[in-house]
């Protein structure tokens, strides 16, 4: 697996990509970036970097800028649809993933590293969770060496998700929880998702192999409202539990509006368990876990 030189790169703009850019660049890769019109911006600050403008809707802009390089790293995926884009579950995740790999293989890609979801499966739930799978089945058919990760929830400095909580955790005197707050997560430090990639690049032992991509301590969501509270320095985090038969209509009803947080789809997916074994992502890519209290406290201390 020497030899790499040019990576192209989908996803570049998200919050996970901006992190993998750097760390791609530290490795003494040419990065490229495929970059959709008007996310430009989200690329300031990332030096040396090849920029194409593209859509993984878009069959053609994929092989243009695939041309010249060796690897592929695909990031893309929503959270939330937007119909009227056609930006849907199964566009995006699925034909995307589809349309980068045909692409892949025309221009003669020699390895293909893949960001999937922990939970993805046949018959999941959430299609968020099916149409990821579909993208995965899709991967494991290819003829391109390939890599596939599964993370949890996946936390830093301008993630979505912990820092909605340490938003609600500041701001307000009690913090609604969804349900009962059993469900376990195990969120990992972007840090460690982009040095994966990186080094997962180069190493043959991860060819053609999936790996859970989480840290080292699952957690409650309760739990972790109260290690979100300790990081910013506050003593107890008081809690008022939400009924998910009165949070499943809201979500319902107002998922569309601008700044509603949550939807359907996620709703489903906060429903249930999202855990895995950290090891043998940890072991291979050669990295050492942090405990999430010193990670939280890292990223909002
Ligand atoms: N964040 C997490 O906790 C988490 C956990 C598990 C798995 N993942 C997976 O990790 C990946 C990255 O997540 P993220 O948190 O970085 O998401 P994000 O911040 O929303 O970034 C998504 C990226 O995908 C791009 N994109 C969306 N639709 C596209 C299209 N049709 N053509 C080209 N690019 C398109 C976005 O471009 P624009 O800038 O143009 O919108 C952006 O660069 C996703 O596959 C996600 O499912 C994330």
């Amino acid at each position: 697996m020497t030899g790499t030189r040019r990576i192209f790169m989908t996803g570049a703009t998200g919050f996970v990509g901006r992190a993998v850019v750097p760390a791609l660049r530290a490795a003494g890769y040419t990065v490229r970036c495929l970059v959709r019109r008007g996310s430009e911006h989200e690329l300031r600050g990332l030096e040396a970097i090849e920029r194409v403008e593209g859509n993984v809707l878009a069959h053609e802009t994929l092989e243009r800028g695939m041309a010249g390089c060796d690897t592929v790293i695909h990031l893309v995926g929503i959270i939330r649809e937007h119909p009227a884009t056609l930006s849907t579950f199964e566009r995006v995740h699925t034909q995307g993933t589809v349309n980068v790999l045909d692409a892949a293989v025309a221009t003669g890609v020699r390895r293909y590293l893949h960001m999937s979801a922990l939970g993805s499966r046949p018959n999941a739930r959430a299609r968020y969770h099916k149409t990821k799978w579909a993208a995965e089945e899709a991967v494991r058919s290819s003829p391109i060496p390939w890599t596939i990760f599964r993370p949890s929830i996946i936390y830093g400095r301008s993630d979505e998700f912990v820092n909605l909580l340490a938003g609600l955790v500041r701001r307000y005197p009690i913090v609604p929880v969804i349900g009962g707050g059993l469900q376990r997560l195990q969120p990992v430090p972007v840090e460690h998702v982009a040095e994966g990639f990186a080094r997962a690049v180069a190493l043959e032992t991860t060819v053609k192999q999936t790996y859970d991509v989480v840290g080292p301590d699952p957690v409650t969501m309760l739990r972790l409202l109260d290690l979100v509270g300790a990081a910013v320095g506050r003593t107890r985090v008081r809690k008022a539990h939400v009924p998910l038969g009165l949070v499943r209509p809201l979500a319902r009803l107002f998922h569309r509006l601008p700044g509603f947080p949550l939807t359907p789809d996620q709703l489903l997916m906060l429903e249930e368990d999202n855990v895995g074994d950290p090891q043998p992502f940890y072991t291979t890519l050669g990295l050492t876990p942090v405990p999430l209290a010193t990670g939280l406290r890292a990223m909002l201390g």
